[in-house]
């Protein structure tokens, strides 16, 4: 089991990073993998009750690879996390499945409480360099959030926000069809038809934020 999810790790790599030449390349060269195995160790630990062996661990990881996750958060499968460096995962947040982080992306809380504090991040959502997503709040499956954003709010499916505070962007015109490495679409797939229907994607995206917004503002 264990293998089957390292081999998939490796594929993801290889699939979504440009840069990825190999197999090898990617299991000797890759902290962002080599942080995931430690934290795969330590969250067996932590769900065993062993709370300082699993937090040794984790921290034993950071040393390591530059990238803090703690024992508690919960990852799901084929997480990318790129460059790495600076990485920080809170220990209440959860990942889902295909994310992508890129370096000195933090999962943080906002409170002190024991509960709860850290964000939830849905499938196949891309983090871009330097984003700070704080507090428990939600990012819906496929959502993009730009480099250096601060996310204090949800963040609906499927939207792409920017800055500070973070906000959804006017007109997301990436390709829904396959992978951008920097969650920017290609110019190739950018013809008049393609962007129409990716606009009118977009408004509703925008729509479906909307109305998340004011229904967690009650
Ligand atoms: C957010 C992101 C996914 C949007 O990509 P896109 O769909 O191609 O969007 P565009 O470039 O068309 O930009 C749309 C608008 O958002 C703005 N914008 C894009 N990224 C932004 C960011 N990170 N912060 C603030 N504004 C940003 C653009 O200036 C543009 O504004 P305008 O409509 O007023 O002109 C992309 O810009 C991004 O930040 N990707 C992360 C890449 C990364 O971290 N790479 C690290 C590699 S090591």
């Amino acid at each position: 089991m264990a293998f089957m999810y390292l081999r998939e790790s490796i594929r993801a790599y290889r699939e979504r990073d440009p840069a990825a030449r190999s197999v090898v390349e990617v299991l000797l060269c890759y902290p962002g993998l080599h942080a995931l195995i430690w934290h795969r160790m330590a969250h067996a630990l932590w769900r065993m009750g062993l709370r300082l062996p699993g937090r040794l661990l984790s921290h034993l990881g950071r040393f390591l690879t530059g990238i803090e996750i703690h024992p508690g958060a919960r990852i799901g499968r084929r997480l990318i996390i790129d460059h790495g460096m600076g990485v920080v995962i809170g220990e209440t947040a959860e990942i889902g499945d295909d994310v992508y982080l890129y370096h000195q992306v933090t999962l943080g809380g906002t409170s002190s409480t024991h509960g709860k504090r850290h964000p939830t991040v849905g499938n196949n959502v891309i983090v871009g360099a330097g984003a700070k997503v704080l507090g428990a709040i939600t990012v819906g499956d496929n959502a993009r959030i730009g480099a250096n954003a601060v996310v204090v709010a949800a963040v609906a499916a499927g939207t792409t926000v920017v800055g500070i505070p973070a906000r959804p962007i006017e007109r997301d015109r990436r390709d829904r069809g396959c992978f951008d490495p920097y969650g920017t679409p290609a110019e190739a797939a950018l013809d008049p038809l393609l962007r129409d229907v990716e606009t009118l994607r977009a408004e509703l995206a925008e729509l479906e934020c909307r109305v998340s917004r004011r229904v967690s503002a009650g």
